[in-house]
């Protein structure tokens, strides 16, 4: 399970709200590779997982693109990695045996999680609540 911690809070609720629904899809793919789901539905989940990290980003390119600033090539490139880490796991699910979900840990723990206290932080320092404080939680369907 990934527990949420106020730590990875960003300080701003739109985004805090679609980190830990990412966490939630990614508790929910562990939690199917760990019931011995058949592989059909855990690349199912992952791929739910995929669609919600490319449309969090896509909210936080929104940000950086109101942002006066020049620093996010980085942030965007790290995205992009974020991506093709996931669909490498898709790409290869059926490969793995069932202990596959240590690999999907490690994407969520190392590239998300650490993402989010260095990276994400930064822009959100970048933000003021002033400024989009009347932004209403939005999120993707599912
Ligand atoms: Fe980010
Ligand atoms: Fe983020």
């Amino acid at each position: 399970m990934f527990t949420w911690s106020p730590k990875y809070s960003v300080g701003f609720e739109e985004v805090d709200f679609q980190h830990q629904k990412f966490l939630k899809i990614a508790d929910k793919v562990i939690e199917c590779i760990g019931t011995g789901t058949d592989v059909s539905t855990v690349k199912t989940k992952t791929v739910e997982l995929l669609e919600y990290a490319k449309w969090h980003f896509e909210t936080e390119h929104f940000y950086m693109s109101q942002c006066p600033n020049h620093i996010f090539e980085d942030h965007k490139a790290q995205h992009e990695e974020i991506i093709s880490k996931i669909e490498v796991f898709i790409q290869d699910i059926e490969k793995f045996d069932s202990d596959f979900g240590s690999e999907l840990m490690i994407i969520v723990k190392k590239w998300f999680l650490s993402h989010i206290l260095v990276t994400d932080k930064k822009l959100y320092n970048c933000i003021s609540d002033e400024k989009f404080g009347h932004i209403i939680i939005k999120d993707k369907n599912l």
